[in-house]
């Protein structure tokens, strides 16, 4: 599993290098091959991209979902099962997800991230990754699973350093880190067992629920689900949270624009989704022998999905680094594609929406005081911002 290099991965990166260096490969060398991180193509382009997550029996997600590998010992269904192994997992999640459902959220999230929005701009400075966006998505997370607050509690510090051990690609805390959320997922577990919740309700005494051919779902599978869905909707928001406050404050005719005209806030929010994607490095495996890009991909080799490269793919979206708010209906791959698309992305967009409304209304304008630490694969996006907030 090794082939010529096409590009090396950077040591070090800043908010825009990132988006430099796919830009280039798109250009010269759209499925490009890395021999960091275990080796991995690249897949940059929007076409590509959507053919690899489409075509899933060619390229399944059994093996390796991230670039790095992160080497844990189960699977965790639905990401690492291909169809149909997968649909029972990703059902009994994506009930709870309806649009029905999410209109019920609404006045819930509106009031999360005021408490804690407000909380952080009352302080007038302070970085916003820290004190706010590692926060508010454990909160939500905590409502959604209903857990108590010991519980989320443990996993608002595990998986930060779940995270920090992702980042500095410590595998040995991350297998550490990776079996405390286990011991949680367990105990959640067992709880629902001894206290059944109502199944319409509870997301898992809802996955105890689930019968195929009348069978429960295997014990294994039900804890490695519930250990992806504990961490799965954390990290990119986070992230992502930082980026729009970047470009808030590099733009602040655009701040303005969103504090005169609330009413843009779901289309600007949907170009933010596109120019800053949080996820870069979800993976597949190739099956077999197969040409993509006019490279010859290897049984076994591992592709990189860069999301945050096909969404500014300018053959999909003209001008593509700039934002633009007229653009109409767009074709993101934001969420993914395919048969493991985010069931969360009606929440994530909820959660999203509220924290810039309420950051555009409250503030007049947010100030940059330091470079901001960046993430590194599989995610984009800055770990701290530190800001000035003028308040309105
Ligand atoms: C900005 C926020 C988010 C982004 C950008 C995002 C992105 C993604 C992407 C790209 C995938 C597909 C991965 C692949 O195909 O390999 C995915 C899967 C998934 N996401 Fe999200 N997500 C976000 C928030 C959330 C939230 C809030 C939840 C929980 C409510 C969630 C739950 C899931 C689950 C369960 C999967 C696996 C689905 C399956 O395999 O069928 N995500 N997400």
């Amino acid at each position: 599993m090794t082939h010529d290099p096409d590009f090396v991965v950077p040591e070090t990166e800043d908010f825009d290098s990132p988006h430099a260096l796919f830009k280039e490969l798109r250009g010269r060398c759209p499925v490009a091959w890395a021999e960091e991180m275990g080796g991995f193509w690249a897949v940059t382009k929007h076409e590509d991209i959507c053919r690899v997550l489409t075509d899933w029996k060619t390229f399944t997600t059994t093996v390796q979902n991230v670039v790095p590998r992160v080497a844990t010992t189960q699977r965790r269904p639905p990401l690492h099962l291909d169809p149909p192994g997968n649909i029972p997992y990703r059902n009994a999640i994506l009930r709870f997800l309806s649009p029905a459902r999410i209109e019920g959220w609404k006045p819930m999230v509106r009031a999360m991230v005021a408490e804690h929005l407000d909380r952080y701009i009352a302080q007038g400075k302070g970085d916003i990754c820290e004190d706010f966006s590692f926060v508010l998505p454990i909160a939500l997370l905590a409502a959604f699973f209903r857990l108590n607050p010991k519980d989320a509690e443990e996993i608002r510090r595990v998986g930060a350093e779940f995270n920090m051990a992702l980042q500095r690609q410590d595998f040995d805390m991350l297998r550490e880190r990776s079996d405390a959320l286990y011991a949680i997922a367990a105990r959640l577990i067992e709880d629902r067992k001894a206290n059944p919740q109502d199944p319409d309700q509870d997301p898992v005494s809802n996955l105890l629920a689930v019968r195929v051919d009348g069978e429960a779902l295997p014990d294994d599978k039900i804890l490695g689900a519930l250990r992806q869905f504990l961490l799965v909707g954390i990290i990119a928001p986070t992230t992502f949270i930082g980026s729009m406050a970047i470009h808030l404050a590099r733009h602040p005719e655009h701040h303005a624009e969103l504090t005169e005209r609330p009413d843009l806030v779901p289309v600007a929010l949907e170009e933010l989704l596109r120019l800053y994607t949080p996820y870069r490095g979800f993976a597949r495996t190739a099956r077999h022998d197969v040409e993509l890009g006019g490279k010859t991909i290897r049984a076994g080799d591992p592709l990189a999905v860069v999301f945050t490269s096909g969404n500014r793919d300018e053959a999909v979206f003209p001008e593509a680094d700039t934002y633009r708010l007229d653009r109409g209906e767009t074709d993101l791959v934001t969420f993914g594609r395919g048969p493991h698309m985010c069931p969360g992305a009606p929440l994530a967009r909820l959660l999203l929406a509220e924290t810039l409304e309420q950051l555009t209304q409250k503030t007049a304008r947010l100030t940059l005081t330091a470079e901001p630490e960046m993430t590194r694969w599989p995610e984009y996006g800055p770990l701290s911002v530190h800001l000035v907030l003028t308040p309105r």
